[in-house]
């Protein structure tokens, strides 16, 4: 229990929301608040814009942008806060999946204008698997949105969700005036100011205090019955039901005028969980345990392009890291010291001595991590959680190069470590496919075969409506898999059967041929779900 004072100010989170609903400018300004930077425009996006998907240069250099940011550490009233950045490109997805493994807590961001969308929806069903805590923000108040009693209706229905406004905004768009603080009977007057902060910030005693008249007029009638709606329809907002993932906290903010933004960080410092226990094969690690534990969510390759580096990031769950110290790599069974591991500091990296539940370090790598990989003080366990879906896109892959066939090899079995995409091999023909969740993903792995490991592959339509991991308790339950549609069946990575339906009518063919099997469209890094391979 000696590390309760470092795990108890911990609070690792990400922040997810739609493409361009405003998360690298919340992101920017959460940093500007804490005084980790002082001027806004320091921290550059770090998503591929609107990028044509042919262009491969600027992908690599948006990816050394997104390395540098991919854990912003800073302290804010006396918490270490770790944001896990995600990936904007929505092609990029499943490394955002991952990531949520990752963290304790989220923030949403929504766009007022938009609502609830399709990428908001996807990233809500992932948080939902864990029941991480979730605080919602509404931005862009600045912009002519909508109603706002209609977006959280809106969430509720669309991200099954109940939400509890502890703001609520006073005009929108050109009339915008600014937010009431529902907790501290507030009124927070709007300012646009892009680069730096004000505050203005009116105390009242509650909604019939006569000073709400002599400030706002006869529109003090409406923010009075707006509030008093909010109290009506909604509950008092509880905790408990927020750490449970039942009750989402809304507010209401413009993220590029540096406004709202107070309310929603000091709130989060005080609602969100510290680090919280992780699942493992062996049942629950608190992050209390003495022992040292964690897991890798996420590698990214070529950190600096004049080596073959890639860098596994360790979420850790238990204990305290110590560089140059021995640790159990549970896959390999092997144990490792680490001379220079990372950790992050606003937009620096910096060599890490120790590290405590709910940081994130760096781990250099040549090629002995995967997603997924346990590290332990000895124990032989593994952490569970990370999801692994069915790719949207199947290609199959064509060696353009016979002399490269090894290079091809060897690049597709790192990139797909990496978690980049995922490989399916046809056993009795040895046919590639690769699996993705959007294009940009195929242009990438090409540029990187040939960059990195001298191979030229090509990808060829492949007619496939999704993939089903089989999960099955003897051989005989897969007999007629086998022997009638063996041209639908491939092995992954870790020997686990697939089946990849053509069509949502050959998987219930399927289904129906075989009740003794289960089809599942997502299953778990070191889940021992499926029992058997091939
Ligand atoms: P993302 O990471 O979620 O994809 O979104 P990002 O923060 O990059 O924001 C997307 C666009 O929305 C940016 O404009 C950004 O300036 C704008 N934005 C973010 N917050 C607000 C807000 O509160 N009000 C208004 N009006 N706009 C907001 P852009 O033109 O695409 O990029 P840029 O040239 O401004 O960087």
């Amino acid at each position: 229990m000696s590390n309760i004072k470092e795990i108890e100010r911990r609070k690792t989170f990400a922040i997810i929301s739609h493409p361009d609903a405003g998360k690298t400018t919340l992101t920017e300004k959460l940093l500007l608040f804490s005084g980790a930077i002082q001027i806004a425009g320091a921290v550059k996006s770090n998503k591929i814009r609107k990028t044509a998907t042919s262009d491969f240069l600027e992908i690599e250099k948006q990816r050394g942008i997104s390395v540098a940011s991919s854990v912003l550490s800073f302290d804010y009233k006396g918490q270490k806060i770790n944001l896990l950045d995600t990936p904007g490109h929505k092609d990029f997805a499943e490394d955002t999946y991952r990531t949520l493994t990752a963290v304790d807590s989220v923030i949403l961001v929504i766009d007022c204008v938009k609502g609830v969308e399709e990428q908001t929806e996807k990233l809500m069903n992932v948080c939902r698997m864990r029941n991480t805590p979730v605080i919602i923000l509404i931005n862009k108040l600045d912009r002519e949105g909508r109603d706002p009693f209609e977006l959280l209706d809106e969430i509720e229905e669309k991200l099954s969700i109940k939400v509890r406004p502890l703001t609520f905004p006073f005009g929108i768009g050109v009339s915008f005036r600014g937010v009431y603080n529902l907790t501290e009977n507030t009124f927070s007057f709007y300012k646009a100011n892009k680069q730096f902060i004000e505050d203005d910030v009116k105390s009242f005693k509650g909604v019939d205090d006569p000073e709400l008249k002599t400030i706002f007029g006869t529109d003090a009638k409406k923010l009075k019955d707006d509030i008093e709606l909010i109290n009506g329809v909604y509950e008092p907002f509880n905790k408990k039901d927020y750490l449970s993932g039942e009750v989402a906290p809304v507010f209401f903010g413009s993220a590029l005028n540096n406004f709202g933004i107070r309310e929603l960080l000091d709130t989060f410092v005080e609602l969100a969980p510290r680090p919280i226990p992780r699942e493992t094969t062996k049942g629950f690690i608190d992050p209390t345990n003495d022992k040292f534990s964690g897991f890798v969510f996420k590698i990214h390759a070529n950190i600096d392009p004049k080596h073959r580096d890639r860098m596994a990031f360790v979420r850790i769950c238990s204990g305290k890291f110590e560089r140059n110290t021995y640790y159990h790599h549970v896959r390999l069974n092997r144990d490792m010291k680490f001379p220079n591991p990372a950790s992050f500091l606003a937009q620096s990296k910096s060599l890490v001595e120790t590290a405590y539940p709910g940081d994130v370090i760096g781990l250099y790598d040549s090629d002995t991590f995967k997603i997924g990989d346990t590290l332990t003080e000895g124990e032989s366990f593994m952490f569970k959680g990370i999801p692994r879906f069915s790719p949207e896109i199947f290609r199959v892959v064509m060696n353009k190069d016979p002399f490269k066939s090894k290079q091809l090899e060897k690049g597709l079995r790192q990139l797909t470590d990496e978690g980049l995409a995922q490989l399916f091999i046809q056993p009795d023909t040895n046919r590639k496919v690769i699996g993705v969740v959007g294009e940009l993903q195929f242009d990438v792995i090409k540029y990187r075969l040939l960059q990195e490991f001298g191979a030229t592959a090509d990808f060829t339509f492949m007619n496939a409506y999704k993939a089903f991991w089989l999960k099955y308790k003897s051989e005989d339950d897969v007999d007629e898999m086998k022997r009638l549609r063996s041209n639908s069946l491939y092995v992954d990575k870790t020997n686990e059967l697939v089946f990849i339906a053509e069509s949502s009518f050959a998987l219930s063919r399927a289904q129906e041929k075989n009740p003794k099997v289960e089809f599942l469209s997502q299953v778990e890094h070191n889940d021992q779900t499926v029992e058997q391979g091939y």
